[in-house]
C-alpha cells in the first residue's frame, strides 16, 4: 500500500495516474485535506500502514518564495521534515523529490548526486533544508530523493504550456538563451519513479531526461514539433529579470538512475514528442 500525498500536482497527477494503469494499490492524499504542515492531518493515514510514502507535495512559487520565505520553508523544509518523522514512526520507505536548484548552476560539467550543493534562490534553499531533513532522520535504505529539472507535463502551469499558449497570439517571441538545463517530462519521472520502487535503490538520483538545451533551443523545439511558424529572439536573462536567481548551467547527470533502472534514460525531445502527441489529443 502507497501513500502519494500531493496527488493533484503536476507530478502527483501523473503518478496517480500510473499507478492506476499499474493496477497498484495507493491512496492519493491531497492538500488541504493532508497538509505536511499539520503532522495531525497525516495521523489517520497510519491506520494504512503503508509500505510507502511518495511525496509530490512542494512549495514551487520560484520567485514568491523570495518574499514569503516563512512559507516556502514551513512545506519545503518543516514539513518535509514532518513527513520523514512519519515515515520512520510507521516504518514506510520515503519518495521524495527535489530540484536542480540545490546547485549554483556554475558547473560547466554538469551536476553528479555527490556535487556540492550551493542554492541561489530561498526555493533552493528551502528543498535543500528538505533533503537535509530526510537525511538526518532516515536511514538511507529508507528512503529516495529524485532531484529533477524543467518539469512539463499536464495538470500543471510549466514552459511547454505556456509557449504553446502565447503562439496563439502570434507575434514574436523573447525567449532567455543564457540559462542552460534538462527539460524534463513528468511522464518519464512518473515512470523511473514507480520502477524504481521494485529495486532496492537508495539514497538520492538526479532525473531527468537525457540531453540539455536552453529555454530558446526548447522553444523553438516545441514550435518545430507541433509544425508552428513562430518568430524567436534569443536574449539574455538581462532581458527578463526575476526575483529570484536562477542556475545559469544546471544540466544534471542522469548516469547513476540509468545503472539502477538498468535501462538508458531518453533525450529530451524523444519525451517532448510524447507529451506533445498526447497534449494535441486532449486539446
Ligand atoms: N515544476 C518544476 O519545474 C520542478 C523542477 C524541479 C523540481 N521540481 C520538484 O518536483 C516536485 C513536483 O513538482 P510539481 O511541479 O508537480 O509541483 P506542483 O504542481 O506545484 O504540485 C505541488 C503539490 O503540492 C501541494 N501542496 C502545497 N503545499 C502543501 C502542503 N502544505 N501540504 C500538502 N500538499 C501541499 C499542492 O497543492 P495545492 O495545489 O492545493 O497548493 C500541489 O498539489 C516538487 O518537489 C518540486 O520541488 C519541480
Amino acid at each position: 500500500m502507497i501513500i502519494l500525498m500531493g496527488a493533484d500536482g503536476m507530478l502527483g497527477s501523473m503518478l496517480a495516474s500510473q499507478m492506476a494503469a499499474r493496477s497498484m494499490v495507493f491512496t492519493p492524499c491531497t492538500f488541504p485535506t493532508y497538509d505536511i504542515t499539520r503532522p495531525e492531518t497525516l495521523r489517520p493515514l497510519a491506520r494504512l500502514h503503508p509500505a510507502v510514502i511518495i511525496n509530490a507535495t512542494a512549495y514551487t512559487a520560484v520567485d514568491l518564495a523570495e518574499t514569503e520565505p516563512e512559507k516556502a520553508y514551513s512545506v519545503n523544509a518543516e514539513g518535509v521534515k514532518t513527513l520523514a518523522l512519519f515515515a520512520k514512526e510507521i516504518g514506510a520507505r520515503l519518495i521524495h523529490f527535489s530540484t536542480d536548484y540545490v546547485f549554483s548552476g556554475q558547473s560547466s560539467q554538469g551536476y553528479f548526486e555527490s556535487d556540492p550543493t550551493e542554492p541561489q534562490s530561498v526555493y533552493g534553499q528551502t528543498k535543500l533544508a528538505g533533503e537535509q531533513a530526510i537525511r538526518d532522520i532516515l536511514p538511507v535504505s529508507q528512503w529516495i530523493i529524485l532531484r529533477t529539472a524543467w518539469l512539463y507535463g499536464p495538470n500543471g502551469k510549466n514552459f511547454v504550456q505556456t509557449m504553446l499558449t502565447l503562439a496563439q497570439q502570434g507575434k514574436p517571441l523573447r525567449v532567455v538563451n543564457d540559462q542552460i538545463g534538462c527539460p524534463t517530462y513528468s511522464g518519464d519521472l512518473a515512470q523511473w519513479t514507480l520502477d524504481l520502487l521494485s529495486t532496492s535503490a537508495a539514497g538520492i538520483y538526479h532525473a531527468v531526461n537525457d540531453g540539455a538545451c536552453s529555454w530558446y533551443e526548447f522553444a523553438n523545439t516545441i514550435f518545430e514539433k507541433q509544425n508552428l511558424k513562430v518568430t524567436v529572439f534569443p536574449v539574455t536573462s538581462d532581458a527578463f529579470p526575476t526575483v529570484a536567481r536562477r542556475p545559469a548551467y544546471s544540466i544534471l547527470n542522469a548516469r547513476r538512475l540509468s545503472h539502477a533502472l538498468n535501462c538508458p534514460i531518453r533525450k529530451w525531445p524523444e519525451a517532448l514528442s510524447e507529451y506533445l502527441a498526447s497534449f494535441t489529443l486532449r486539446a
